[in-house]
């Protein structure tokens, strides 16, 4: 049977930067929308462009960074919105407007002091101007998930007819139950007359934590397009994910649905969004949290080791994660730990194992679960004590506010002093490239994560990186009130292992 295509709409730059504190600036935005142009979405939402200059610059310039996805801009069923949204797209090789209003009772009663008649009027003047100015247009229903079906559907008629190629429902308030929303998409489906012009689109948010089972729902009734975000990002409870979408088609093969996603590319790009916007993705976070792909238990762990599939439906390795892994608790042994280690790229001898195992029985037994990271922070503590040929000497960097970043960083490697300075763009850049052209390795910083452990000011930085060299990934771990210190550290743990 021949499989159906759903186009995915990320808009991780739009409804995900809504978000408090995940605001980006226009390089960052477009390094996002790279990212998501490497993994193959078919629409990027770049922004909102009368919103602030900001956004109206950013969807310019990812409009000229980015070719291969449709660059969609979003506005309010006004007429100056359209027309800024419609110059911010001027570079874009193929650029979508995406226009709308509210349709359900509050929002036509009591957020725009209108009436349905005249709701509907607006609705087509708004798609009628956009129209003038790109091919592409989209409507959404805004709070769709609470209209009144029978209205919804005369307004998705009179805007198709009006030229809208693209109808989203959006479930604004993430209010719907699975079946009600299907329903909505199916009576659409059914009902719309001119339906056939148009490709129905998904918008569902999280307040009840049913944005992924919506959007399903949505498609298995005949939606065709889905807007999502990475690692679910957005308004309050958020949107759905790309990433759970995309492995739920990929999955469940018997939909015969299929889109343009590359998973390997998923994990990448959920970090680099978590790392950017500085929003932590929940452990237990489907597909792409540290625990998804993570047993703790004796029994799955004895049963994950015998054939992978026993417990888990998803090669980790699919959506671009290198292993599963196996967590340790105070029950586990030696061999167990040794696996562990060894997956996470530490090799220690038999006295140096010993050591690290009593700490670790120690650690076992005040957590009920040791994770990666804890593993990471003992092995870090010990390849420090025990194994390396390769120590920080000393650092001394210059920065602050009007002065580019400088740092020289002198090592102490196989017994000899190696000194050299660099600058960066920012302290912890200098230093690791002041490293980096002492040690001349090529290496690519995969993740690069500070924590404080308590709150002071005085608090202790946890720092944790992870490197790749030649397709294999070091780790590295430091800990100090001085987060320079302790990042560059941690930078020298991971490189003495490559050296
Ligand atoms: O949730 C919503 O209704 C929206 C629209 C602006 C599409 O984000
Ligand atoms: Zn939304």
């Amino acid at each position: 049977m021949a499989k159906d295509r759903v186009f995915i709409f990320d808009t991780t730059l739009r409804d995900g930067e809504q978000v408090p504190g995940c605001q980006l600036n226009t390089i960052e935005k477009i390094e996002v929308a790279k990212a998501l142009e490497e993994l193959g979405v078919d629409i990027i939402e770049a922004g909102f462009p009368i919103s602030s200059p900001g956004d109206f610059n950013s969807v310019v310039e990812i409009s000229k960074a980015v070719t291969e996805p449709v660059i969609c801009a979003l506005t309010r069923a006004v007429k100056k919105d359209i027309e800024v949204a419609a110059e911010s797209l001027k570079f874009a090789k193929r650029g979508r407007i995406h226009t709308g209003i509210g349709t359900s009772y509050y929002h036509i009663y009591h957020k725009l002091n209108s009436n349905p008649e005249e709701i509907l009027k607006r609705a087509v003047e708004a798609v009628s101007y956009a129209k003038s100015f790109v091919e592409d247009v989209e409507f959404y229903a805004e709070d769709a998930g609470r209209s009144d079906n029978k209205y919804l559907a005369q307004v998705i008629e009179a805007v198709i007819a009006a030229g809208a190629t693209v109808v989203n429902i959006p479930d604004t308030t993430g209010y719907t139950l699975p079946d009600e929303y299907g329903k909505k998409i199916r009576y659409l489906a059914d009902q719309v007359s001119n339906i056939d012009r148009a490709v129905i689109s998904t918008h569902c948010h999280n307040d009840l934590g049913m944005a992924t089972a919506n959007t399903m729902s949505g498609l298995i009734n005949g939606a065709r397009q889905v807007e999502v975000t990475v690692n679910g990002i957005g308004e309050r409870a958020g949107n759905t994910s790309l990433e759970e979408i995309t492995m739920i088609l990929k999955s469940r093969k018997h939909l015969n649905l299929i889109t343009q996603i590359n998973p390997r590319k998923i994990y990448r790009t959920s970090r680099l969004v978590s790392t950017l916007m500085r929003m932590p993705v929940q452990p237990n976070k489907a597909i792409v949290g540290r625990n998804a792909f993570a047993h703790s238990s004796g029994i799955h762990q004895d049963g994950v080791l015998k054939r992978r599939e026993n417990y888990e439906i998803i090669n980790p390795r699919t959506v671009g994660i290198h292993e599963s892994s196996i967590l340790l608790t105070a029950r586990s042994g030696r061999a167990a730990l040794k696996h562990r280690l060894e997956k996470l790229g530490y090799t220690f001898s038999k006295k140096a194992l010993d050591s690290i195992y009593e700490e670790f029985l120690k650690l076992a037994d005040s957590k009920k679960e040791i994770v990666d990271e804890d593993l990471k922070m003992l092995a870090g503590a010990s390849t420090r004590d025990i194994q390396r040929n390769l120590h920080l000497n000393k650092l001394q960097v210059v920065c602050g506010k009007g002065t580019t970043p400088v740092a020289t960083v002198s090592l102490l490697w196989d017994g000899e002093c190696h000194t050299s300075t660099a600058e960066g763009n920012g302290p912890v850049d200098a230093a690791i490239n002041a490293a980096k052209d002492i040690l001349k390795k090529k290496v690519r910083i995969e993740e690069f994560l500070i924590q404080a452990i308590t709150r002071g000011s005085d608090d202790l930085g946890k720092v944790h990186m992870q490197l790749e060299h030649k397709n294999v990934v070091y780790y590295g771990f430091s800990a100090s009130t001085d987060i320079i210190t302790a990042s560059v550290e941690a930078f020298i743990d991971a490189m003495s292992q490559v050296v």
